[in-house]
C-alpha cells in the first residue's frame, strides 16, 4: 500500500554522495555493502542539473559527501554548480587527500562550509579506528586551513565503545581546532557498521556517563561552540524521527544517481528507486514509489497507528525496523512500545572485543 500526504512538504537538504571512493576504512561506515563503481558515477553536468532541480524544489543546502568527495577531480566544478544554483554548500570530508591548494580552490569556487570527521582525540586511537596512519594529523592541518580561510567549520565525531569515554577530549579538540559546532553522532547499525556491531557497542554505563558529560559541556561551553548530540538508538526509550520523517525533509542521491529517501533505504527489499538519469528530481520527490511508500502515517501498524507520537517520530527508522524485524512497516524496535523492543535490549548487551572488520 502506498500513501501520499495531503500537502507535500519541500525538502530542506540534499545529500549528494559524489563518490563511494574513500581512503579511510572506518569500521562503522554506513555506506552500503555494495559500493557504486567509479565508472558509474554521475558526471559534472548531471550534478549541476540536479542542483538546479533541487533549488527549484525548495532545497536550501547541499551536503557534498561520499566516500571522500575530494576523490572527484571535478569537485571545484561541482561546488561552483552548487553556488550557481544558489545552494549553500557543505563539504563533508575525511580531510585525507585534501591539500591546502585544493581547499583554496574550493573556497574560490564558492564553498560555504566544511565538516571534518575525527575518530578520536589521540593520534594512536584515531588512526587505528580510521584504519589510516597519520589521519588525525591531516585532519588537524586541514581544519587549521579551513579556519584560516574564514570558512565555518563543524567537527563530526562518531562515537562507539572505543572512544565514547573521550567525548570531553574530543570536544576540547574541536574547540582548539576553531570549530563553531561539534556533532556527536552514535554509530548507526546498518551498512558496514552492522558487521562490527558487537565490537562497537558501548556499555549502558558509558552511554549514561556520556549523556551527563554532554549536558555539562553544553553549559560550560555555551556561546563558544554548539554541541549537537542525541542518545544512541539502542539505549533510547523512543526512536528518533529518522531523516525528519520518510520523504518529508531530505533527498539522498547516490554516486550512480539513484535517489533515496534516506542513506540506507536500499536495505529494504522491494522498493522502487528512480534515477536522476531518467527523471527530474521534482518528479522523483513527488512521484517515485520509494518516496511514497512510507510517507504520512497511513502505512503504519499498531502500536504506531494509534500513538500520540506518530506525527513526531513517524514510527522511527524504517531501515532499522526492517533490519531488526524483517518488516519495514513495523514500529522501530528502539521504541519501548514495540513488541520487538526486547531484541534491542538484548543486542545492546552483546559486546565482543574482536578486531574491527575495516571497510574495504
Ligand atoms: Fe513512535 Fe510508534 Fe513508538 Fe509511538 S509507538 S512512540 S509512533 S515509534
Ligand atoms: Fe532509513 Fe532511518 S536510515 S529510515
Amino acid at each position: 500500500m502506498t500513501t501520499t500526504i495531503p500537502t507535500l512538504p519541500a525538502p530542506l537538504g540534499l545529500l549528494a554522495e559524489l563518490t563511494h571512493r574513500c581512503p579511510l576504512g572506518c569500521p562503522y561506515c554506513s555506506n552500503p555493502l555494495e559500493l557504486d563503481k567509479r565508472s558509474d558515477e554521475l558526471d559534472t553536468a548531471t550534478w549541476a542539473r540536479v542542483f538546479h532541480e533541487a533549488a527549484a524544489l525548495g532545497v536550501l543546502q547541499v551536503h557534498l559527501s561520499g566516500g571522500e568527495p575530494a576523490a572527484r577531480r571535478d569537485l571545484e566544478d561541482i561546488v561552483q554548480a552548487a553556488r550557481d544554483a544558489s545552494l549553500y554548500s557543505n563539504l563533508i570530508t575525511s580531510a585525507v587527500g585534501v591539500t591546502n591548494e585544493r581547499l583554496l580552490a574550493l573556497s574560490d569556487a564558492g564553498l560555504d562550509h566544511v565538516q571534518i570527521s575525527i575518530q578520536d582525540s589521540t593520534p594512536e586511537s584515531a588512526d587505528h579506528i580510521a584504519g589510516y596512519k597519520g589521519a588525525l594529523a591531516r585532519k588537524q592541518a586541514l581544519a587549521a586551513e579551513v579556519v584560516r580561510l574564514g570558512l565555518p567549520l563543524t567537527v563530526n565525531v562518531v562515537v562507539h565503545r572505543a572512544n565514547i569515554d573521550h567525548i570531553e577530549a574530543m570536544v576540547d579538540l574541536a574547540l582548539a581546532l576553531g570549530a563553531g559546532r561539534v556533532e556527536i553522532a552514535h554509530v548507526q547499525y546498518y551498512g558496514w557498521a552492522l558487521k562490527n556491531r558487537a565490537a562497537l557497542m558501548p556499555t549502558r554505563e558509558q552511554v549514561e556517563r556520556a549523556v551527563g558529560q554532554v549536558e555539562a559541556m553544553r553549559t560550560r561551553h555555551h556561546g563558544r561552540i554548539v554541541i549537537d548530540a542525541v542518545v544512541p538508538d539502542y539505549f533510547a526509550r523512543f526512536p528518533k524521527p529518522c531523516v525528519g520523517g520518510w520523504g518529508r525533509r531530505s533527498i539522498n542521491v547516490t554516486p550512480a544517481g539513484k535517489v533515496l529517501p534516506c542513506h540506507a533505504a536500499e536495505v529494504i527489499p522491494g522498493l522502487e528507486f528512480w534515477n536522476v538519469r531518467a527523471h527530474s528530481l521534482g518528479d522523483i520527490w513527488r512521484s517515485s514509489p520509494a518516496f511514497n511508500e512510507f510517507r504520512g502515517t497511513g502505512w503504519m501498524q499498531e502500536p504506531c497507528r494509534s500513538c500520540v507520537r506518530k506525527d513526531k517520530d513517524f514510527g522511527g527508522c524504517r531501515c532499522q525496523a526492517f533490519l531488526l524485524t524483517g518488516d519495514a512497516r513495523a514500529t522501530d524496535p528502539v521504541c519501548h512500545l514495540s513488541p520487538h523492543h526486547a531484541l534491542v535490549e538484548q543486542l545492546a548487551d552483546v559486546r565482543a572485543d574482536a578486531p574491527y572488520s575495516y571497510r574495504s
